[in-house]
């Protein structure tokens, strides 16, 4: 293993800049030579790339996004595109290649596997959490608690104006960053993709929380649950409490890391050279049972994390 690429796709994280250091740094200690490609595939497909040394990664760990920028690009959906990908790492002489993302990066790598003798290690990062094979990825942390500022700020105008607030976070497939922000928050109600409530049931709900004293309420939304301007809107009309929607947006995306994301990004970027090093490919880093480990990538993008809906249970006692 005498030189790698990294590749940042997808969504951004925060964290991803730490893990681009960590992985540098310690490639440097087995002299091995480190191209950080720009604007995700693209990067690959163009031969865009820098050099990255100890030196150039000086004063990135605490900066969110990443340094090497991510781009979505359908051009990497083609077989031309990916091939293009092949031909740079194979160019570059790169036997190794680590993707710092989400799932759908993983399907990239995938992809790109069919084509290159490289191999191919995914590092986890992705605030929405979902990726087979890992209990936490990099920047969910973060995510979350940039969530839950965002929302003790939203409780406190909630509860001056005896208002319900429908808080929408990010998420368009899953549900693991809204349930876990809600339970941190104290939501009366958390609405996931993995389990969606009727209208009914929801006023149900305000209006037992109503007859509880409970005279404003935060409900913890994920993006992908539909339509929440319209659900906020309903619930002014069926309920006796002014409702309002705060859409909390890309900030969860951004911010400094935090220092549990900082870990991560630092033990998934060992763990993933050591596996270049024992020339093991086809993987992707995680973190079981408080264990760094790696699974096969491939099983791990084509399959869907199961979510702990005991965790919704223990949010409907906490709401009472
Ligand atoms: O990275 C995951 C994610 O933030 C999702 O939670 C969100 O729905 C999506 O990316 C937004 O994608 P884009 O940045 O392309 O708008």
């Amino acid at each position: 293993m005498k030189k790698i690429g990294i590749v940042t796709t997808g969504g951004d994280a925060p964290g991803m800049n730490a893990a681009i250091r960590a992985l540098t740094r310690i490639a440097a200690t087995e002299n091995i030579q480190v191209l950080g490609f720009l604007r995700g595939w693209e990067g690959l497909m163009t031969n865009n790339f820098i050099q990255l040394t100890p030196r150039s990664v000086s004063g990135i760990i605490q900066l969110g996004g990443t340094i090497l920028h991510t781009h979505r690009t359908l051009e990497f959906e083609t077989r031309e595109g990916v091939k293009k990908a092949s031909q740079t790492l194979s160019a570059n002489k790169v036997n190794g290649l680590v993707v710092i993302g989400g799932d759908g990066s993983f399907r990239g790598g995938c992809d790109l596997m069919e084509e290159t003798d490289a191999l191919i290690v995914g590092v986890p990062a992705t605030i929405d959490n979902d990726v087979c094979g890992t209990e936490e990825t990099i920047g969910f942390d973060t995510a979350v608690n940039t969530a839950v500022e965002e929302i003790d700020k939203i409780r406190d105008t909630a509860i001056s104006h005896e208002r319900i607030f429908v808080v929408e976070v990010m998420g368009r497939e899953r549900g693991f960053l809204a349930l876990t922000v809600g339970i941190t928050v104290g939501a009366e109600i958390i609405l996931i993709p993995e389990k969606k409530l009727a209208l009914n049931e929801i006023f149900q709900t305000i209006k037992e929380n109503i007859a509880r004293g409970k005279k404003s309420g935060i409900i913890v939304a994920a993006e992908g649950v539909g339509d929440n301007q319209a659900l906020t809107r309903e619930i002014q009309k069926n309920t006796n409490l002014e409702a309002r929607l705060s859409i909390l947006g890309y900030a969860q995306r951004g911010g400094s890391p935090s220092a549990r994301s900082r870990l991560l990004a630092s033990l998934f970027a060992d763990e993933a050279v050591r596996l270049l090093l024992d020339e093991r490919g086809n993987r992707v880093v995680g973190l079981q049972k408080g264990k760094m480990t790696s699974s096969n990538l491939k099983e791990s993008c084509h399959s869907k994390k199961p979510l702990d809906l005991s965790m919704l249970k223990l949010a409907e006692k906490l709401a009472t």
